[in-house]
């Protein structure tokens, strides 16, 4: 079976520094995959590269099989890949519910002219808009807070919300950056039921996080990155016994 995202030998450089350097790597349909590693080791910098966000220095990027390397972000989310970010990025003076319209836009053909001349058109597309948003709120369960400013929410609702407005989009492939980060263990608990949840609905989910309990009981392979390069692959259990993963990253937080 083909990956439904294959990383082919990716470099990225910033002028001197080589913060990815030749990683290879694939992502399943229908798998939660995590990379892991050290701050620094290049997690989001791949996700970048993957949402169109940086071109890669060297390298492809397969989705499905096409090549999408250099596409513009609007682009990729267009063809399936959606992303919620390390930083909370949310309108913050917005309601729920408009951060997560937010999400459907990139689909919308009506244009400004069109939304505001309120064609018939337009009228089942701002349904088929608010349709798509609950059901992403209700994935999350956020559809009850849907008239919330984001700025009121905790900061497990408000990294709840990012997922929800990613959702919006219909993605085929979820791509979360460290989406536990500042939850408290009831947070994280809720969180992940949610992921759960969100693979079951068939999304495939390309995970970066730091807490090693929700990495080890979430995914079903675990990729290392150390200092831009892949030292290891494999299942949970496997990873958390690699004495080279352990040396660079996992030894204080498993065991
Ligand atoms: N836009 C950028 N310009 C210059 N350096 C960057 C940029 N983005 C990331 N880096 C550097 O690339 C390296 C990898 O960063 P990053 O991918 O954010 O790491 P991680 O997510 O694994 O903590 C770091 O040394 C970081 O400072
Ligand atoms: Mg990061």
């Amino acid at each position: 079976m083909s990956a439904l995202l294959e990383l082919r030998d990716i470099t990225i450089r910033f002028g001197g520094l080589v913060a990815v350097d030749g990683v290879s790597l694939k992502v399943e349909e229908g798998k939660v995959v995590a990379l892991i590693g050290p701050n620094g080791a290049g997690k989001s910098t791949m996700f970048n590269v993957v949402t169109g966000i940086y071109p890669p220095t060297s390298g492809a990027v397969l989705f499905r099989d096409e090549d999408i390397t250099g596409l513009k972000p609007y682009d990729i989310t267009n063809r399936g890949i959606a992303r919620t970010f390390q930083n909370i990025r949310l309108f913050k003076n917005l309601s729920v519910l408009d951060n997560v319209k937010i999400g459907c836009h990139c689909r919308g053909k009506a244009g400004i002219f069109g939304a505001l001349c309120r064609y018939p058109g337009v009228r089942a597309e701002e349904k088929g808009m608010m349709d798509k948003s609950l059901k992403a709120m209700d994935i999350v369960d956020l559809a009850g807070k849907r008239g919330e400013l984001a700025k009121n929410l905790s900061c497990g609702e408000q990294r709840r919300l990012e997922i929800a407005r990613a959702l919006a989009s219909e993605p085929v492939l979820l791509l979360l950056d460290e989406p536990a980060a500042g939850m408290n263990p009831q947070e994280k608990q809720t969180l992940m039921q949610m992921v759960q949840r969100i693979r079951r609905i068939g999304i495939t989910i390309f995970l970066v996080e730091h807490d090693m309990k929700f990495v080890m009981s979430m995914s079903d392979r675990v990729d290392v990155l150390d200092y831009g390069r892949k030292i290891a692959s494999g299942p949970p259990s496997e990873v958390q016994r690699d004495a080279q993963v352990i040396a660079a990253y996992l030894g204080k937080e498993v065991v």
